[in-house]
Formats: C-alpha cells, structure tokens, sequence
C-alpha cells in the first residue's frame, strides 16, 4: 500500500498512491537521533503512513513532525500521530504555529522556527525558509536538510501519476503539465504568484540542494538550484499569466 524507498542517506520516501486523483501522497522519515517526518499524510492514509514507519523506526520515537503549510495532506494526522508518540512535536513557521497548529489541530504545541534558523537532529540540520504563499498559504515555510542537500519542496515539483521514486531526469515538464491541467479544471490556481514569489524562487534556488523530494510525484536528484529556477519560470509562464 505505502511503498518506502531510500532517496538519500537515511532519508526515506513514502509514497502511497491514490488512484482516483491519479496522485501520489509523499511522506519524508528522516532516521536520526531525532527521528523527523516531513508531512504526515491525511488522516486516512494514518494506518498505512504508520505501517510504513514501523519498518524503519519505533513508530512511538517519533520526535518531528515537519510540514509546510495547514492541509490535510501536509498534517491531517498530525493528532493520531502526538498520540502515538509521546515525544512527537509539530515543527513549523510562527505564523503555522499561531495561527492554526496550536488551536486547531496539536495536542502538544508546536515548536516554530523563525525563518533562516536551524534544528538539529543528531546528524543532520534543517534550515526553515519562511515562504509565503510559496507554494501555496500565508504560513508556508520549506525545510532544508543541510547534510545531504535535500528540499523539502512540498506543493512545489508537484507531478501527476504513479511515479518512480526519484529520478535524474527533468521533471519540470511534469510539472508544468499539472498546472496546466489544473488550470483547465476546479483545481485551477493552485498557487498564487505574488510579488515575492520570484525572491522566494530564487532564494531557495540559491540553497543548490542536490534532492529536492516532492509530496506528489518523483523527487528529483540533480542540479537542484536550476530545477528550482526552471520551476520558478514555469510558475511565472502559466500562473502569473492565468492572473487575468
Ligand atoms: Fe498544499
Ligand atoms: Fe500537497
């Protein structure tokens, strides 16, 4: 049902597939002293996220839960899994924290980062990057793995279908193609592009992450400040022409 495979050191990606949206819903578990997951899935998706994770670490020494912005796929379960867990805590920006996280939805309350500052794990570090409205949400902010280079893109790089894991090729096409398609339909405007969508765009560009790991589709390993920068083109090409 959920299928696991290592992207980077330690670094797994679980996906499971829902074949009526034709899209793959990715979880991150990075394995440390600190275990940290990035996006916990719906809450339907809790029994088989959990299943998943079982393989790989004690379920209940969960420490992170990381996510970039308030929707059911990025922290639907986040409740089920503070009560699995008793050390599990939320990680996100201020403004998730106070806005949403910590009324609606945590059962223990958040720990937000400000933008620019880091968390370590053990053997790795994050680096949160407030980034409103990128790719979608005024209390959005990305996750940057430092040791091994990986984004946490979420929303961003999002790819249609039942994907393979990861993959050197490009994926920009894909990604362009979903937003045209979603353009067509209800899901159109999927992403605002403000006036700081560029500055935001070039400043995760700028990180040259060499993973970028995606919630829907593939993730992509290569030269991750060109993606990014071929994406933020793509964003700029389709929505901010849409705007009218
Ligand atoms: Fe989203
Ligand atoms: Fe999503």
């Amino acid at each position: 049902m959920t299928r696991i495979d290592e992207i980077a050191p330690d670094i797994y990606r679980l996906c499971t597939y829902v074949p009526e949206l034709n899209l793959q819903f990715n979880q991150f578990l990075v394995r440390d002293d600190e275990p940290l997951l990035f996006h916990t899935g719906m809450k339907q998706l809790f029994l088989t996220v959990r299943e998943a994770v079982a393989k790989l670490i004690p379920p209940e020494t969960l420490r992170w839960i990381s996510f970039s912005h308030f929707e059911a796929d990025e922290c639907g379960s986040l409740a089920e899994w503070q009560a699995l867990a008793p050390q599990a805590t939320p990680l996100c920006s201020l403004i998730a924290k106070v806005v949403s996280v910590d009324d609606v939805l945590a059962v223990r309350p958040a720990r937000a980062l400000a933008d620019d500052e880091t968390l370590s794990t053990g053997r790795y570090r994050f680096r949160l990057l407030q980034t409103p409205h990128v790719p979608h949400c005024w209390e959005a902010s990305l996750l940057f793995e430092e040791t091994h280079g990986t984004l946490f893109s979420s929303d961003l790089f999002h790819q249609c279908g039942d994907l393979e894991p990861s993959t050197t090729n490009d994926v920009v096409g894909r990604f362009r193609q979903t937003l045209v398609e979603y353009q067509k339909g209800p899901f159109a405007n999927y992403m605002p592009y403000t006036p700081y969508t560029d500055a935001t765009m070039k400043r995760l560009a700028a990180l040259k992450p060499r993973t970028v790991a995606a919630m829907h589709g593939s993730a992509y390993i290569g030269d991750g400040e060109r993606a990014i920068s071929d994406v933020a083109q793509v964003m700029k090409e389709v929505l901010a022409g849409a705007v009218t």
